[in-house]
């Protein structure tokens, strides 16, 4: 292992924004490896130099044209030659490296499932390509001539790298990051023999999962160091309720296992320079926010009104988020003196409920199904309030991207949306509104709440601009990670 000042790390994801993104892991791994970067060495204590790996999809290999191959990877399971290409993360000075598998991962189509949102038939093998991949690149064997002290693993995806690690004396330190417990990578155990994993890893405290095997838990069970994206959602994952069957695992490993609250990349995520919207603004002229309000109801054929409030809802449209509860409660928050943008895709009874409720209600609620960045942007600063229902919440960005956007966040009590918003309740604190369960009661009591509040405008006002004001950025939350690089990679060299 190298002993030199800066700390080598490689950050291993399956997603990573501005290349390619399906929710928050995304936005995380395109942002917190900057974010990291920027920190200085302070107290002695040593700077991180970072290499990302990401699977080299099509999508993503069709936006450099720049990528050096830089070596050829072998012992992945896979036919045929795997290649490391090289470039550079876009707008960074991090080095960008791309596992061009192209039987894995050229295809049209998303990371994790096809046009029509079937999951690929072969996502252990992609997904055990590109961990073999990582961990050769780990152990220093494909002639590089470089290793890292620390590799960062998120979700299933990446799972399978510390289970593989574990099997080898002189191997860098490992952490996981746990996004979303409930994707847990599961497949038949013949898929484990297959696969060729090395037989020691198949039992109770390994990858087997109830006679099947969980990519997940090659994270859980032999990462050195676990995390999880918020303080409340590291403690919920180790109770029954939001532990998904892997309560009992993680109880084990609570004195490894922490939480971090996720950071907003405030270059991509702010009013005042978002290159997204009609009108910039920020917390010193919000009164700005209403030329994005006019401007949105023009683009989804709403009413023009500037005073009527303006709820919305922005996310994948699956149970975690509530959007059934949400779906019972609209036509009787419709009723009321208030308009809704909805913005999302997802399970198709969900996207087909909608539609038909806009048909019902076309003079209140707008819907756009599909997945469209530059409209989230303008959502965000055209809406008054933003709803989050979930049932469970590792982390939730929009939370707070909607509080830097002045657009009061009305969030159920669960993980990070628990830790990021203070109920009005609490006075000069308040940034928004919190209900305790996904049930149409609760979630209608805070709305009424809400839009009474709103109807006192500089009560309103008070409320808003208090939660622009609240700093959400990865500063603090790098620095966490690097103090936990630092301990972890120390404790695997002692
Ligand atoms: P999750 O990762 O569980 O989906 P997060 O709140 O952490 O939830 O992050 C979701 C991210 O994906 C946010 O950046 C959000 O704006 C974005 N997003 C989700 N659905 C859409 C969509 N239909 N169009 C554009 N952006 C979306
Ligand atoms: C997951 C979670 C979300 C979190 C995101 C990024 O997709 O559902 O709450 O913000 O990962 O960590």
């Amino acid at each position: 292992m190298k002993s030199s000042k800066t700390l080598q790390s490689l950050f291993v994801t399956s997603e990573a924004h501005p290349l390619i993104k399906t929710g928050g892991l995304g936005d995380v791994a395109g942002s917190l490896p900057q974010a990291l970067a920027t920190l200085k060495a302070v107290r002695q204590q040593p700077a991180v130099s970072q290499r990302i790996l990401l699977p080299g999809y099509r999508h993503v290999l069709s936006q450099f044209d720049d990528l050096k191959h830089i070596a050829n990877i072998e012992y992945t399971g896979h036919h045929g030659t795997v290649r490391l290409l090289e470039t550079t993360f876009p707008d960074s000075d991090i080095t960008l490296w791309l596992v061009d598998a192209p039987h894995c991962f050229d295809r049209d189509g998303g990371p994790y499932a096809d046009e029509n949102g079937q999951d690929w038939p072969d996502n252990a093998s992609r997904f055990a390509v590109f961990s073999r991949a990582a961990v050769a690149i780990s152990l220093n064997q494909i002639g590089l001539d470089w290793q890292p002290d620390i590799v960062h693993c998120h979700d299933w995806q990446t799972g399978l790298i510390p289970a593989l690690l574990s099997l080898h004396p002189q191997r860098p330190a490992t952490i996981f990051t746990i996004h979303n417990l409930a994707y847990q990578g599961v497949f038949s155990s013949e898929t484990f023999f297959n696969l060729g994993l090395p037989t020691e890893l198949w039992h109770m405290q390994g990858l087997e999962y109830h006679g099947n095997m969980a990519f997940i838990k090659g994270g859980l069970a032999y990462a050195d160091w676990l995390t999880t994206v918020s303080p409340t959602y590291a403690h919920e994952i180790q109770g029954p309720e939001f532990g998904f069957g892997l309560d009992g695992l993680l109880r084990h490993r609570a004195e490894q296992l922490n939480g971090i609250i996720n950071g907003v990349d405030y270059d991509d995520w702010n009013p005042a320079t978002d290159p997204a919207l009609l009108e910039n603004y920020d917390v010193d002229h919000f009164e700005k926010k209403r030329a994005n309000k006019i401007a949105l109801q023009q683009q989804t054929g709403l009413p023009v009104d500037a005073d009527i409030p303006v709820l919305a809802f922005i996310g994948r449209l699956v149970w975690q988020k509530g959007v059934d509860v949400l779906l019972q409660s609209l036509p009787q928050l419709l009723r009321l003196n208030i308009q809704c943008v909805i913005l999302g895709s997802g399970e198709h009874a969900h996207e087909q409920a909608l539609r038909e409720l806009q048909q019902r209600f076309p003079q209140k609620l707008a819907v756009t199904i599909g997945y469209n960045e530059a409209f989230a942007h303008q959502v965000e600063a055209g809406a008054d309030m933003f709803c989050m229902l979930s049932r469970y919440e590792p982390c939730g960005l929009n939370q707070l991207y909607s509080l830097r956007y002045g657009t009061v966040p009305i969030v159920r009590r669960t993980g990070g949306l628990a830790d990021t918003v203070i109920d009005a309740k609490e006075g000069a604190r308040g940034t928004g509104f919190v209900f305790d369960n996904t049930n149409q009661a609760d979630f209608i009591d805070a709305m009424q709440r809400a839009l009474s509040r709103y109807n006192s405008p500089k009560q309103w006002q008070s409320l808003a601009k208090r939660g622009m004001r609240r700093d959400y950025g990865w500063k603090q939350s790098a620095r966490h990670y690097l103090d936990l690089y630092i301990k972890v990679s120390q404790q695997n060299r002692a």
